[in-house]
């Protein structure tokens, strides 16, 4: 049985989409369904390739109890083969995804994170690059729980074992 593979994606895969790809690996250790999926980030830009994610998300993810270990990738036309859900933390991300791809049935495996989270005030994961830490704790707490929602429906609909 071939492992669910799950992409995050953001603009600089400095701040966003590593920390969702570290709480998404965090929660499915402890769920013990590390064998049944796998999960990466990248960036729509090359702004950061080859960096390691910005200090303020590795403290701020540290500070919740969530290690951070990834370094700086931008997404190419092949991640859309390869993945079974590339997650967008913003609308900008998710329509550059969709430019990226020139086949129409890669659509349905695009979504945004915040579709998954149950009781959204937003349907966007906000940029906290420009801001402080209370914008990074802000971005934490809707990733954990997006997350959790999203294992939810990665457990009903695809994770078999
Ligand atoms: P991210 O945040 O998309 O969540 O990684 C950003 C990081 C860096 C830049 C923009 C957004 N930047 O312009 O360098």
């Amino acid at each position: 049985m071939p492992k669910t593979r799950i992409l995050f994606v953001c603009l600089g895969n400095i701040c966003r989409s590593p920390l969702a790809e570290a709480i998404f690996k965090h929660k499915i250790r402890a769920k013990k369904l590390a064998h049944l999926v796998e999960a990466d980030s990248c960036g729509t830009a090359n702004y950061h390739v080859g960096d390691t994610p910005d200090p303020r998300t590795i403290k701020n993810a540290l500070k919740n109890g969530v290690v951070i270990d990834h370094l700086g990738r931008q997404l190419s036309a092949r991640d859309l083969e390869a993945y079974d859900f590339i997650i967008a933390m913003d609308r900008s991300n998710h329509t550059n995804i969709l430019r990226l791809s020139n086949a129409t049935d890669h659509a349905h495996k695009i979504r945004l994170m915040r579709s998954f989270d149950i009781n959204p005030s937003g349907d966007e994961v906000p940029d906290p690059y420009y801001g402080d830490e209370e914008g990074f704790q802000n971005v934490f707490e809707i990733l954990s729980h997006s997350i959790d929602s999203f294992i939810e429906f990665l457990e009903k609909e695809h994770l078999k074992s």
